[in-house]
C-alpha cells in the first residue's frame, strides 16, 4: 500500500470542482429502471447504455471519477476498447462498487445489512489489476417506527470500516457510503438526529479499525425531510441543517464529502448542493461535491429509452447535468443554468 498514492487519488476525486458519476447499478436496480421505461433488460442493453455514458463527449470536464458495476468493468464499447480504458482516456478515474447489496437483517424487521466482505481482499486485488483506483460500499439505514436500531447502525458501520481498511490495503480509495434513506414521513429534524448518530458510529469504527481518513471519501445523504413529510424545507434550510450535522461529525482530515442523490429530483439535488457551497464553502475543511447516480443519469436514460437514434440527445442531457453540478460546486448554479 502506498499511502501517498491513496491521498493523491482521494484528493483528485474532489479537485477542480468536478464530481463522481455513480453508474454502478446492480442487475436488479438497473433492470428495474429499464423495465419502467420498457427497455429490454438484457446484457447488451446494459452494455449499450453504459457505452453511451462513458463515450459522452466532454464528460471529463466535470466528472473526476465513475463508479462501475462488476459487469461493466469487464465490458467493451462497440469498437472493442474496454469501458475502463475509455474512461481513463477521458481523464476520469475508474472505480468499482464492491458491496454485494443490502439484505434483510436477521432479527431486525425493516432493516438492512450490506453483504460482501467474504473474499473481498481477492476481489479488490482483481479490480486493481483491471485498473480501478477507488471503490464503493453502500450501507442503508431506514427511518421508521423504532428504527434504526443501534444493532443495525453498528453492524453496518463495522462492515463499512472492514471494507475501507481492505480497500486501502489493496491501493484503492474507499468511498464510505452510509445512506439514511429519504423514504417515509419523518421530519428533517429526525433525519438530522439519525444522520448524526450514524456518522459518529461510522467514524468511530473507521478509527478503531485503522482507516486513514486522508485517503478516503465520505458519500452520505443530505439532511432532508422524508419524501412524504408534509413540511419540505427550502434548499437554504437543508444546506444549514446538513452542514451543522456534518461539522459536528466528520473529521477535518477527510478530503471530501460527495453526496448521493437518493431519489431527489435532478434539479433539487443541484440546487441543494449549490446552497451548501454558497453558504459554507469558504468555512469548510473538506470539499463538498457530488457522487450522484439518478440525479445525473435519469434525464439521459429517459431520452435514450433503449434506442440508438437517441444516443446523442441523451449524451447532451448527461453532459448538461454534470455541468449543472460542476456549477453547484462553485456556488454558481441558478435556474438559468437549466436553460443552457
Ligand atoms: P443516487 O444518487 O441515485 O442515490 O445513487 C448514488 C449511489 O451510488 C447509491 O449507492
Amino acid at each position: 500500500m502506498n499511502l501517498q498514492e491513496l491521498i493523491n487519488i482521494a484528493n483528485k476525486l474532489v479537485a477542480d470542482d468536478k464530481g463522481i458519476l455513480a453508474m454502478d447499478e446492480s442487475f436488479p436496480t438497473c433492470n428495474k429502471r429499464f423495465a419502467k421505461l420498457g427497455i429490454p433488460q438484457t446484457e447488451e442493453a446494459r452494455r449499450a447504455y453504459r457505452e453511451l455514458i462513458v463515450t459522452t463527449p466532454g464528460l471529463g470536464e466535470s466528472v473526476s471519477g465513475a463508479i462501475l458495476f462488476d459487469e461493466t468493468i469487464k465490458q467493451k464499447i462497440n469498437d472493442g476498447t474496454p469501458m475502463i480504458k475509455v474512461l481513463s482516456n477521458a481523464g476520469i478515474i475508474p472505480g468499482i462498487k464492491v458491496d454485494a447489496g443490502a439484505k434483510d437483517m436477521a432479527g431486525h424487521p425493516g432493516e438492512k445489512i450490506s453483504e460482501g466482505l467474504d473474499g473481498l481482499r481477492e476481489r479488490l486485488g482483481e479490480y486493481y489489476q483491471l485498473g480501478a483506483r477507488f471503490a464503493k460500499w453502500r450501507a442503508v439505514i431506514t427511518i421508521g417506527e423504532n428504527i434504526p436500531s443501534r444493532a443495525c447502525i453498528e453492524a453496518n458501520a463495522h462492515a463499512l470500516a472492514r471494507y475501507a481498511v481492505l480497500c486501502q490495503e489493496a491501493g484503492l480509495v474507499p468511498i464510505v457510503e452510509p445512506e439514511v434513506l429519504m423514504d417515509g414521513d419523518h421530519t428533517i429534524g429526525r433525519c438530522f438526529e439519525v444522520t448524526e448518530e450514524v456518522l459518529h458510529t461510522v467514524f468511530n469504527q473507521l478509527f478503531k479499525q485503522g482507516v486513514m481518513l486522508e485517503g478516503m471519501i465520505l458519500k452520505p445523504n443530505m439532511v432532508l425531510p422524508g419524501l412524504a413529510c408534509s413540511k419540505q424545507e427550502s434548499s437554504e434550510d437543508i444546506a444549514d441543517a446538513t452542514m451543522k450535522c456534518f461539522l459536528r461529525a466528520v473529521p477535518a482530515a477527510v478530503p471530501g464529502i460527495t453526496f448521493l442523490s437518493g431519489g431527489q429530483s435532478a434539479e433539487l439535488a443541484s440546487a441543494r448542493l449549490n446552497a451548501m457551497n454558497v453558504r459554507f464553502k469558504s468555512k469548510l475543511p473538506w470539499e463538498l461535491s457530488f457522487s450522484f447516480g439518478r440525479a445525473l443519469q435519469q434525464p439521459a436514460l429517459e431520452i435514450w429509452n433503449g434506442k440508438e437514434v437517441n444516443v446523442q440527445e441523451a449524451q447532451k442531457a448527461l453532459y448538461h447535468r454534470a455541468k449543472c453540478n460542476f456549477a453547484a460546486r462553485r456556488g454558481e448554479y441558478t435556474k438559468a443554468s437549466e436553460k443552457v
